[in-house]
């Protein structure tokens, strides 16, 4: 190879290396504002309590729309744009149209609240505000406290059309979920851990009516469900339930992050077959029976679980910027 050839192919290697790590493993770090907005975190810390104090769903809200976020184009607040006359945006897809207000609404105000700042006006990205508020909520819950990383972008398109597929369903099987969540980089211990985010928040009857009325032509109750919950869940969500309806998805401890939910799941109380696979099958019962014994265990999984979450196809250089609203490209 000649010298010029040489010095070509380095410097391709070095240009693809750049693109790679740009793209694949952007450079998140927790210290991220220090010098830019230094009071970020308490900024949002405390419009998160103040708005925890006006509404409990700010909690479940704001968790439900993280994952969502993150699992749709990468955490890069695509979840929140508002659709306009020329695009259907995200938020508007059928798997997000029950997303909490208060997720959303949580969002824009601490966004608001880090922008009187002047220092701060326009330097923080509401990618990271929702991880930080994420972060926040799980706390107000009794969760665990965790380091969020930070130097997210915001992405620069949300269309209802990409969000087909990429979130799980609450009928999906063992398999289904694992390999939903592989594409995102997390393991199958992640998927568990993250589960766990059912011990707090509500469903719709209309998201597992099919488990306690027409399951199969056999069993027009899900086997796997246990029986005096089963009759419970029909009481609350009758046939011609009022579609608003919503219940806990925690039966026990529905207002606390706790380790329940994996007592609940060895008790036939998983409220979504994607919640009691991970009983029912033999490869994930023992993580469960582990968390469901072990808080501790369990917490420790959910702070690996959501860093990495936190990590998923985040946007830096031109691949995004920072929204003045978080509701509207710039
Ligand atoms: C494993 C696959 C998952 C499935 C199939 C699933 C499905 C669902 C469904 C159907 C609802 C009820 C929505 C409604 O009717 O309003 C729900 C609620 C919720 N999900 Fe998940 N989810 C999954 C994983 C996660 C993860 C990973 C998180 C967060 C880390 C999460 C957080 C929540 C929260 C907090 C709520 C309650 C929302 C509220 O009260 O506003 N979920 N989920």
């Amino acid at each position: 190879m000649g010298q010029s050839n040489l010095f070509i192919a380095l410097l391709t290697l070095s240009c693809t290396l750049f693109l790679f790590s740009n793209s694949v493993f952007a450079q998140l770090k927790p210290n991220y504002y220090a010098n830019i907005c230094p009071n970020v975190e308490n900024i949002v810390r405390g419009v998160v309590q103040q708005k925890v104090r006006q509404t409990f769903v700010t909690i479940p809200g704001t968790l439900r729309l993280f994952f969502h976020d993150c699992f749709v184009q990468g955490c890069d607040a695509s979840v929140i744009i508002a659709s306009t006359a020329n695009n259907t945006a995200e938020k508007d897809n059928p798997d997000n149209l029950s997303l909490a207000g208060d997720g959303f609404d949580t969002v824009i105000k601490a966004k608001a609240a880090v922008d009187a700042v002047p220092s701060c006006q326009n330097k923080v990205s509401c990618a990271d505000i929702l991880a930080l508020a994420t972060r926040d909520v799980v706390v107000q819950a009794g969760g665990p406290s965790y380091t969020v990383e930070l130097g997210r972008l915001d992405g620069l398109s949300s269309t209802a059309a990409s969000v087909n597929g990429k979130l799980p369903q609450p009928t999906f099987n063992l398999d289904q979920l694992t390999s939903l969540f592989a594409k995102n980089g997390l393991t199958r211990t992640d998927m568990i851990a993250l589960s766990g985010a059912h011990t707090l928040g509500f469903s719709h009857c209309n998201k597992f009516s099919n488990r306690i009325y027409n399951f199969s032509p056999k069993n027009p109750v899900d086997p796997t469900l246990n029986k005096t919950y089963a009759i419970q869940l029909q009481q609350m969500c009758p046939k011609d339930v009022d579609p608003r309806i919503a219940i806990n998805m925690d039966p026990t401890t529905p207002n606390t992050f706790d380790n329940v939910y994996y007592q609940n799941l060895q008790q036939g109380k998983g409220l979504f077959t994607s919640d009691e696979v991970l009983f029912t099958d033999r490869r994930s019962r023992p993580i469960v029976n582990l968390w469901a014994s072990n808080s501790a265990a369990f917490r420790s999984a959910f702070v690996t679980a959501i860093t990495k979450l936190g990590r998923v196809g985040v946007k830096t250089g031109s691949n995004g910027n920072i929204r003045r609203n978080c509701a509207v490209f710039n």
